[in-house]
């Protein structure tokens, strides 16, 4: 799954650092991917989130090294953010601008931020980066709290790739190259997903995996409405391209009502 794909290392299944899997390692090399980075791939969704959040104020939850946050900002929107890793946060801190940011380190699912915002957003499948249903409903429940009336919480994340798996199978290929190798292993029954990348250096195989829970525009809806949100806009992309059933991801926006 390669967007989702920012592989981490494992010690026998379980997270080792309380960075969670965005650790220093992985902060070190996290803006080294130039295709994320890309002005055509940023400047979408930073024209969306800056036309929906107004005068207002934002906040990113998984604000990571400030990829979405940093342009935002800089478009004259106030933005703060939650977020887990401190490793991430440094590289954040350390670019320019960046210690104007204010963020709060905990998780997304239920750490709170200072002050009510217009729109809450939570982009490139992090949703996903939480692995149980009931993560992801207090997720909604959080993001809501800190909405104003009317305010929006908006998700970037893929549309889950079944159609892709053959039936009784489990791992399809996202990778095959000289040097890297990439497969996602599905547990259709726990809806979850784990993605495996070796990389082959020097002739030996390095292994890092990555686990996370897809889920689907309609959960996620339900999710909304558990949260007191209902559906405004769903888009194919940042573009505001039309949403259909080739779509490989979305782009929901939730309101939360004037009351
Ligand atoms: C794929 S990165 C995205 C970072 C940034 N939003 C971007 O678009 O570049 C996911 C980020 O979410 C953070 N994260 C994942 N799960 C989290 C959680 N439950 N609470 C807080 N942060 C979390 C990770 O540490 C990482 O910085």
């Amino acid at each position: 799954m390669v967007p989702y794909a920012i592989p981490t290392h494992t010690d026998g299944g379980s997270i080792v650092h309380d960075d969670g899997y965005f650790d220093e390692r992985i902060a070190a090399t996290y803006d080294d991917d130039a295709a994320i980075f890309d002005p055509r791939v940023i400047d979408p969704v930073v024209d969306f989130l800056a036309n929906l959040v107004g005068q207002g104020r934002a906040l990113e939850f998984g604000i990571g090294t400030g990829r979405i946050a940093l342009p935002l900002a800089r478009q004259g929107v106030s933005v703060r953010g939650i977020e887990m890793s401190k490793a991430m946060v440094a590289r954040l801190r350390a670019k320019p601008s960046g210690a104007d940011i204010g963020v709060t380190i905990g998780d997304f699912a239920t750490t709170s931020a200072e002050g009510r915002f217009s729109a809450v957003y939570l982009v490139f499948n992090t949703i996903n980066n939480l692995t149980t249903q009931a993560a992801q409903v207090a997720c909604f429940r959080n993001a809501a709290a800190h909405l104003e009336p009317g305010g929006c919480f908006v998700i970037e994340v893929g549309v889950p790739a079944l159609q892709r798996l053959p039936p009784g199978e489990s791992i399809v290929a996202f990778r095959f190259s000289e040097t890297r190798w990439g497969m996602d292993e599905y547990d259709v029954v726990a809806q979850g997903l784990t993605s495996h990348h070796l990389t082959i250096i020097d002739g030996r195989a390095e292994r890092f995996s990555i686990p996370f829970r897809y889920v689907w525009p309609a959960e996620l809806d339900l999710m909304a409405q558990l949260a007191g949100m209902t559906l405004k806009e769903r888009w194919g992309g940042w573009r505001r391209e039309p949403f259909t059933s080739t779509s490989a991801g979305h782009v929901s926006v939730w309101e939360k009502p004037l009351e």
